[in-house]
C-alpha cells in the first residue's frame, strides 16, 4: 500500500520549498500544490524546470480547483494538508484587499472544506505575527490580543478562526503558526529568499551589500527603541520548517495546537542588521534614511515558549550571523 501523502500548498515558495525538503528528507511523501505565481508568473505561462526533490511530485493548480484537489487526495492518499499558499504583501493587501480575502479566505475554505470531504483531518497553516497588528507589549504571547491592521493580517487571522471554529464542529486537528520574520536558507545555499518584488530586509541588504541593488532605505529612525530603528524578531527558514513537521506529529497524536507564535524570543534592529551582514559580508552595507514605512509597528518579538514546550522545538539557526550567513551562500 502506498504510504500516506501530505498536501502542501505553497510547495514551491520560500518556506514551503523549505518543509518539502525538511518533510522528504525525513522520508515524507509530499505532494505539492501551487500556480507558481510566487515566481511571477501567470496561469497561461510555460511551466519551468524546478528541482523537485525525491518523495514530493509538483502539480500546477489553484487551491480554490475543488475537482483538482479531490482528485489528488484520492490518488495520493493524501492523510494531512500544510497550507503555505497565500497572499503576503502587507502593501499590495491595503490597495487590494479583495484578493487578499479571495484568496487567504475565499479559495482556503473551498480547499479546507474539499480536503475535510475527503477525510483529512490535521491541518498545519501559516500564519503571521500580522495577526496582533501594533502589540502593546513585546514579546507577544498567543493571548495577546489580536487586531491585525492590515487586510493581510485580518485575513491570516480570518482563516485562524474557520480552523477553530471546524475544531470544534468537525473535530479538524490544527495548528496556526505565526511566523514572526522569516529569513535565512538552507545551509546547502539550493534554496534561496526570491519574492517578486523583494521587499523583505535581509535579501535586500545582502543584495545591496554586493552592489546587487540600489543603497538599502532604512524606514525610519524614529522609533521608540533603542536605536530609533525597528527591532523584529528572525526566525531561521529551517526552524520554521522543523516546527512544521513536529506539528504534524502532535496533530497526528491526536492532540489539537491551535495558534503558536514562532520565533526566538530575541529582537535585532534593522541596524543590528545591518552591522551583522558588513561582518557577513566583509564590506559596508550602502544605506540611505528614509522615513518611516506605512503600517510597521516598532518592535515585534515573539514569545515562543507555547511552541518549544508544545511542540518540543527549539530554534537551532536562528543565530543572526549564522541566519545571515546561510542567506549569503544561497544568493552568491
Ligand atoms: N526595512 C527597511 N528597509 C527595507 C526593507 C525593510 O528598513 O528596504 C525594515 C522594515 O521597516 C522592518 C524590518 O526592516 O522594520 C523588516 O522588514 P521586512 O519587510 O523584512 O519584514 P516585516 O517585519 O515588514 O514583515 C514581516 C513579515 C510579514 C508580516 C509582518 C508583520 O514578512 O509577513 O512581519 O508586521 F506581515
Amino acid at each position: 500500500m502506498k504510504t500516506a501523502a501530505i498536501l502542501v500548498t505553497g510547495g514551491v515558495g520560500f518556506v514551503g520549498s523549505h518543509f518539502v525538503r525538511a518533510a522528504t528528507d525525513e522520508g515524507r511523501r509530499v505532494i505539492i500544490l501551487d500556480d507558481l505565481s510566487g515566481m511571477g508568473l501567470a496561469t497561461n505561462d510555460a511551466t519551468p524546470q524546478l528541482a523537485i526533490p525525491d518523495g514530493a511530485a509538483l502539480v500546477r493548480g489553484d487551491i480554490g480547483d475543488e475537482a483538482l484537489i479531490e482528485s489528488l487526495c484520492r490518488q495520493h492518499s493524501v492523510s494531512s494538508l500544510v497550507h503555505f499558499a497565500g497572499k503576503i504583501q502587507v502593501g499590495e493587501s491595503v490597495r487590494k484587499p479583495e484578493l487578499y480575502f479571495d484568496h487567504n479566505v475565499n479559495r482556503s475554505l473551498r480547499l479546507l472544506d474539499t480536503v475535510r470531504e475527503m477525510g483529512v483531518r490535521d491541518v498545519v497553516f501559516s500564519s503571521t505575527a500580522a495577526v496582533y497588528g501594533e502589540p502593546k507589549t513585546v514579546p507577544i504571547p498567543e493571548t495577546a490580543q489580536t487586531a491585525p491592521v492590515n487586510p493581510y493580517g485580518c485575513s491570516k487571522l480570518a482563516f485562524e478562526w474557520i480552523l477553530q471554529s471546524y475544531a470544534v464542529a468537525h473535530g479538524l486537528r490544527y495548528a496556526a503558526l505565526r511566523y514572526f520574520n522569516a529569513a535565512g536558507a538552507h545551509p546547502d545555499g539550493t534554496l534561496s529568499e526570491r519574492h517578486d518584488p523583494e521587499t523583505h530586509l535581509v535579501p535586500l541588504v545582502i543584495d545591496a551589500g554586493r552592489g546587487r541593488r540600489p543603497p538599502l532605505t532604512v524606514f525610519g529612525t524614529d522609533y521608540p527603541t533603542p536605536d530609533g530603528t525597528c527591532v523584529r524578531d528572525y526566525i531561521h527558514v529551517c526552524d520554521l520548517a522543523s516546527a512544521h513537521l513536529l506539528a504534524l506529529d502532535q496533530l497526528a497524536q491526536g492532540s489539537s495546537l491551535g495558534a503558536l507564535n514562532l520565533g526566538t524570543g530575541r529582537g535585532y534592529s534593522v541596524r543590528q542588521v545591518l552591522e551583522a551582514a558588513q561582518d557577513v559580508l566583509g564590506a559596508p552595507i550602502p544605506h540611505t534614511v528614509g522615513s518611516r514605512r506605512d503600517g510597521d509597528p516598532p518592535a515585534l518579538v515573539a514569545d515562543s515558549s507555547a511552541a518549544q514546550r508544545r511542540l518540543g522545538w527549539q530554534p537551532k539557526r536562528s543565530e543572526l550571523k549564522t541566519l545571515i550567513e546561510d542567506a549569503a551562500r544561497s544568493r552568491a
